[in-house]
C-alpha cells in the first residue's frame, strides 16, 4: 500500500536525535496532519472569541465552530442526536464523567461493577473509587491465553448483581478488539448498562455506536490526529438527562439564585466553564481527514505492517511477544513485546538513539502487567502513515539493543 499520507504529517520530516522519525507511539497519541495544525491556526486567527456566551459576530462565529464539531462527532459515531455528545478533556475526564455522575449515584452496597483486567488506569482506579464510597463490588474479567477475554468469566461474571459493565474495545498493551456489542447485550440482559472505552479503537476501526448498542462511549481527540485537551463522552440521552452534572460553574445553568440552581439542558449541563473551541476546530478537521483516508484504508494498512513486522520479530529469538497468537482480524497496529534480559526503558532510550519512537512502562494498566507476570513491557503502535521502512529500522533498532547491551545479536 502507498507511503503518500507520510508527507502531509509535517512532525514526520523532522529529525529525532538527527535521524528521520520512526514515530511508533501512536498508542499514546498521534501526529497531526497539515489540514487540523490549519484549522486550529484559523480558529486563533480568525474566529476566536467565547463561545455561547457574547451577543456579537465573532462569539457567534466560535460557538458555530464549537456546535459543528458536536455535529461532526455525532455523525462520525453514528449518534441518534447531537446532545448525545459531550465533550471533554480527554477519554480520562470522560470517564471520570460516568463515574462520579452516574456511578455514585446509581449503585448500592451489593451492586457489581464488572471490568476488564486489561483496562487502563483511566476505566479501572474511578471505578475503584466508585465501589469503595458506594460499597458496590468491583469485579474483573481476566483473560484467555491468547489475550482475549474471557468467555467463561463474562458468562459467570455478569449477573443480576451487575450494574455496570465498562470495557475498553481495544487494550491499549494488547492491541486486541473485544466484541463489545455481545459484552452489552449480556449487560443488558440482566439491566446494566455498558460503558465502552473506545480510545484505542475509535482511530483504527470505525465505531457506530447504534449499533453496538452501547450506553457510553468515550474517546480522546489527540489519539484521533487531534490537539490535545478535547475528548468526547457519548452517553444514550435518556441515562444523560437523569445523571446528575459532574462539574459545576459557568455555562452549565439555566437559572441561579443564592441557594439554588436550575441546570442547563443537554448537552450544556455536563460543559461547566470555557470550553476547547480551538480543539473542537482541530477535531473536525480531523475526523474530515480520517474519513477521506477511510477506515477500510486504514485497517488494512495497519494490518500490512504488522503482518510484515511480526514475522520479523518471530525470527528474533531474544522477544517475548504478548496478545500476538489471538486471531490477526481482531488486532490493530500495536505489538507490545520485551528483549530478553533487557529492561523496557533500556530499550526505548537505544532505539530512541537510532530515530525510532516506542512506549515502554506499564502502560497505565499495572494490574494487566501483574497478569502478565511482567513489570514493565514494550510497545510499538502503528497507525496508517507509517511504512515498511519504519519497521524495518524498528527491527534493525531491536538487534542493536542486543549489541548494546552486550547479549549478542
Ligand atoms: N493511554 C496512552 C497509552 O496507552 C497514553 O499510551
Amino acid at each position: 500500500m502507498s507511503d503518500k499520507y507520510r508527507a502531509e504529517f509535517p512532525l514526520l520530516a523532522e529529525k529525532m536525535n538527527g535521524l528521520p522519525i520512526a514515530y511508533l507511539d501512536n498508542g499514546a497519541t498521534t501526529q497531526k496532519p497539515e489540514t487540523v495544525i490549519e484549522a486550529i491556526t484559523e480558529y486563533y486567527r480568525r474566529q476566536n472569541a467565547n463561545p455561547h456566551r457574547g451577543a456579537y459576530a465573532l462569539s457567534v462565529t466560535a460557538t458555530d465552530v464549537y456546535e459543528n464539531c458536536r455535529e461532526r462527532v455525532a455523525k462520525f459515531l453514528n449518534a441518534k442526536r447531537s446532545r448525545e455528545i459531550i465533550f471533554t478533556k480527554n477519554a480520562t475526564e470522560a470517564l471520570n464523567l460516568v463515574a462520579y455522575s452516574y456511578g455514585l449515584s446509581v449503585l448500592k452496597p451489593g451492586d457489581e461493577i464488572l471490568i476488564s483486567v486489561a483496562e487502563h488506569h483511566s476505566n479501572l482506579v474511578p471505578w475503584q473509587m466508585v465501589a469503595a464510597r458506594t460499597g458496590a463490588k468491583l469485579n474483573y474479567i481476566y483473560l484467555e491465553d491468547d489475550g482475549n477475554l474471557s468467555e467463561k468469566d463474562m458468562q459467570e461474571k455478569i449477573t443480576e448483581k451487575t450494574k455496570i459493565v465498562a470495557v475498553t474495545q481495544v487494550s491499549n498493551v494488547l492491541g486486541l478488539i473485544n466484541d463489545v456489542k455481545a459484552i452489552g447485550e449480556k449487560a443488558h440482559a440482566v439491566g446494566a448498562v455498558i460503558l465502552v472505552d473506545g480510545s484505542q479503537s475509535v482511530p483504527h476501526i470505525a465505531v457506530d455506536v447504534q449499533a453496538l448498542e452501547c450506553d457510553f462511549l468515550v474517546f480522546s481527540g489527540h489519539k484521533l490526529l487531534s490537539p490535545m485537551g478535547i475528548g468526547v463522552l457519548y452517553g444514550k440521552e435518556k441515562l444523560l438527562n437523569e445523571m446528575p452534572p459532574f462539574l459545576m460553574g459557568g455555562d452549565m445553568i439555566e437559572y441561579v439564585t443564592e441557594q439554588h440552581t436550575d441546570y442547563a439542558e443537554l448537552p450544556a449541563k455536563f460543559e461547566a466553564g470555557t470550553q476547547n473551541v480551538g480543539g473542537a476546530a482541530g477535531l473536525t478537521a480531523a475526523i474530515d481527514y480520517l474519513e477521506k483516508v477511510g477506515f477500510e484504508y486504514i485497517t488494512a494498512k495497519e494490518k500490512e505492517l504488522i503482518d510484515y513486522a511480526l514475522p520479523k520479530l518471530k525470527e528474533l529469538d531474544f522477544i517475548e511477544l504478548y496478545g500476538c497468537d489471538s486471531q490477526r482480524d481482531n488486532k490493530t497496529g500495536l505489538i507490545t513485546f520485551n528483549v530478553k534480559d533487557v529492561h523496557p526503558h533500556d530499550v526505548s532510550t537505544i532505539l530512541d538513539a537510532e530515530g525510532v519512537a516506542i512506549r515502554a512502562g506499564h502502560h497505565c494498566a499495572q494490574p494487566l502487567m501483574i497478569y502478565l507476570g511482567q513489570n514493565a513491557t514494550c510497545r510499538a503502535s502503528f497507525y496508517f502513515y507509517n511504512t515498511k521502512e519504519d519497521v524495518d529500522r524498528f527491527v534493525a533498532g531491536l538487534k542493536k539493543v542486543r549489541e548494546v547491551m552486550h547479549l549478542g545479536s
